[in-house]
């Protein structure tokens, strides 16, 4: 294919899936002759990779976009086009309202970006690729990297759970997990580029089924790889969690002691509805055996409040489970109907939004409390944190993240840089956050 000698601008939007998509798409667009920029102003070619997750994530995208759609005009920009989840769950009605992108692109169909972009400069006409393909991994394809200290590495794309609210099986398609020669493969070569904390991702890893390997062993693989300081991975889902995933951690001290274990509702009624597969008796006994094996262990959690038909009662279970589980985190979500999904079909969106709301809030205040006195538990102690990246707020400083994956902030001093490990103390606690300095 000729070279066309034009410019592309991408931002991402939603989880570290869809951040690794991009990657992808850098790669290809750059092997295919396109120069990456990182200003829309210098750009030619805008696009932006979208989550459907939530009706927020969609609205957030087209405000975006209509925001950016003035380069089109007075900018070197000529073509916008949009990329991920949206275009697969809701792409007309995207079109509809965004008249002036000329192109839509789902997950499984990266690789016709270069002939689509081309295609679109010779018959200035709307171009879109939707179909799913259950073989395509990307495997040959080496995403470019924008971060230095970490990398996400993804063994499988799609999702075969079906939780009754969520949209993911209809925009990622079916589950289908990597090679494990290509993730080694991959690993590899990230460490020998200098990365030495690695997150291998998927929907469900837990599911993750090569040829009869699981995941417990393509993690005890990749932990055994040299170079490897601190390996992580996300997400985990409840129902096929199994002690030997968590005796792999026990076994190797490069993966991280955090854990990320959504547990989205403490009743078994909407447990049930939502099509957990699990009831929250079994959830909090996989925790027991987490933290019996790894009493250090810092356990992050994902909820959902709204649920149709969600009662007082529901809701003041997932409270109570929110109390006794004593998280490190907890992301919380309002349910947000999607089409297609079975609680769209069988479900009445019953909660209003005034109670959403209130309960989405007073499980934040309730999280934020009992986050903090787990976080103020790491003071006085000496951990071993990766330097990621130099603090936002204050140039003096560094900001890097700990074996449990918390976030610490620390002065700067000679000798120590970017993606080093250091040995820091830790001093104080506050939000989400700990303050140390680090000791030679
Ligand atoms: N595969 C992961 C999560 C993917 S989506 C897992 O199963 O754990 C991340 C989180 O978004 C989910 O855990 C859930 O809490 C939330 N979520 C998904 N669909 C949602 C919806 N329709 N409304 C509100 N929150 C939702
Ligand atoms: Fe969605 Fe459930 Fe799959 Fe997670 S496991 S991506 S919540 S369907
Ligand atoms: Fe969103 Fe798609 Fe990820 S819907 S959460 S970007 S898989």
């Amino acid at each position: 294919m000729d070279k066309l000698n034009k410019t592309f601008y991408i931002e991402t939007y939603g989880c570290q899936m869809n951040t690794v998509d991009s990657e992808i798409v850098t790669s290809i667009l750059i092997s295919a002759g396109f120069k990456l920029v990182d200003d829309i102003k210098e750009a030619n070619i805008l696009l932006l990779n979208t989550c459907a997750i939530r009706e927020k994530a969609v609205e957030r995208v087209i405000n975006k976009m209509r925001q950016h759609k003035g380069f089109l005009k007075s900018g070197k920009l000529e073509i916008a086009g949009i990329l991920g989840c949206i275009p697969e769950h809701t792409g007309d009605e995207l079109k509809a309202k965004l008249d002036f992108i000329k192109l839509q692109v789902g997950p499984d169909k990266y690789r016709t970006l270069p002939q689509l972009i081309k295609n679109i400069y010779k018959d200035r006409k709307y171009h879109e690729e939707l179909d799913f393909d259950i073989e395509e991994n990307y495997e040959d394809v080496t995403p470019y990297r924008s971060e230095h200290t970490n990398a996400f590495i993804s063994v499988m794309r799609g999702c075969n759970n079906f939780c009754t609210y969520c949209v993911v099986p209809y925009v990622r398609g079916r589950e289908k997990s990597r090679t494990v020669d290509s993730i080694l493969d991959e690993v590899k070569n990230t460490i020998a580029q200098g990365i030495t904390e690695i997150t291998l991702l998927g929907q469900n890893v837990n599911s993750y089924n090569f040829e009869g390997i699981r995941f417990p062993e393509l993690l005890q693989k990749v932990a055994e790889i040299k170079g490897m300081e601190r390996l992580k991975f996300a997400t985990s889902h409840p129902k096929d969690l199994t002690e030997e995933l968590i005796d792999v951690i026990v076994k190797n001290p490069n993966i991280s002691n955090s854990f990320h274990l959504p547990f989205q509702a403490g009743s078994n009624s909407v447990l049930k509805r939502m099509n957990r597969g699990y009831t929250i008796e079994k959830y909090l006994a996989k925790i027991k055996m987490i933290r019996e094996k790894i009493p250090n262990i810092a356990i992050t959690t994902d909820i959902i409040v709204g649920f149709p038909g969600e009662t007082e009662d529901d809701f003041q279970q997932t409270v109570k489970v929110l109390k006794d589980t004593k998280f490190d985190n907890a992301f919380m979500f309002i349910y947000s109907e999607r089409k297609n999904t079975a609680s769209a079909k069988n479900f009445k969106d019953d909660v209003s939004k005034e109670e959403k709301s209130r309960r989405q809030q007073f499980i934040s205040k309730l999280q934020k409390k009992i986050g903090l006195v787990e976080l103020k538990k790491d003071v006085g102690k000496i951990t071993e944190v990766l330097i990621e990246s130099i603090s936002k707020k204050r140039d003096y400083q560094y900001k890097g993240r700990t074996e449990q994956n918390r976030i610490v902030v620390f002065d700067k001093i000679e000798g120590y840089n970017i993606g080093d490990y250091a040995k820091v103390k830790i001093k104080k606690a506050e939000g989400v956050t700990l303050f140390g300095e680090i000791v030679e």
